[in-house]
């Protein structure tokens, strides 16, 4: 199985991933836990030129090709073989903070957005967990958290909240395969909810 972890900034997803990937190893599965931008040496160089730097460094369309450049690589390097090794593989964001993110930054870019997933990946998760928290919440959260890998919380709140309702959306258009998990709690009672919803 391939799930995906998403959500806005400051959400949580990156500790659920990693829960979730520890319950899985618990109950004795295989599990390869990563992460996007990034999940493969190729994909994590591409990852600095988007997360570092000023928020209006790249176009969104340049935005959008190198994000999919990140995710082949990640697909043909770390998911595809481990998928194909029996591996259980959980990713902390996949083609859905795309849809989200770069549709939320312009709207008029989501048929583009699809054009390049159904060219270069062609893949969707099996499940997918929006963990859904108050953009103020997850902003303060990332604002604390400091470092250099600022530059999409450095768009505001505004933009957090179109990126919120963008993931709530998801959850409409793909009811199969998304969940919306409440991010409210402590990291266990969220991490619950994710093994029931599974
Ligand atoms: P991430 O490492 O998940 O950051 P965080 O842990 O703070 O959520 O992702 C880095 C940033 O890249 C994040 O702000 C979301 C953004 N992003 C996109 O805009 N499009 C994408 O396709 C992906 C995978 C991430």
């Amino acid at each position: 199985m391939l799930i995906s972890f998403e959500g806005i900034d400051g959400c949580g997803k990156s500790t659920q991933a990693r829960l979730l990937a520890d319950n899985l190893r618990a109950q004795g599965r295989n599990v390869l836990l990563t992460r996007e931008p990034g999940g493969s040496p190729g994909a994590e160089e591409i990852r600095r030129l988007l997360v570092e730097g000023a928020g209006e460094r790249w176009s969104p369309e340049t935005e959008c090709l190198l994000f999919t450049a990140a995710r082949r690589d990640h697909l043909e390097r770390s998911i595809r073989p481990a998928l194909a090794a029996g591996q259980v593989v959980v990713t902390d964001r996949f083609a859905d903070s795309t849809r989200v993110y770069q549709g939320a930054a312009r709207g008029d870019l989501r048929p583009m957005v699809d054009r390049l997933h159904d060219m270069m990946i062609g893949t969707e998760p099996d499940r997918t967990f929006v963990i859904d928290i108050a953009p103020e919440t997850g902003l303060a959260r990332g604002v604390a958290r400091g470092g250099a890998e600022d530059r999409f919380e450095s768009l505001g709140l505004g933009f957090q909240e179109r990126l919120a309702a963008g993931f709530r959306a998801l959850a409409a258009e793909y009811p199969d395969r998304v969940r919306l998990i409440d991010g409210s709690g402590s990291p266990d009672q969220v991490a619950d909810r994710v093994m029931a919803a599974l």
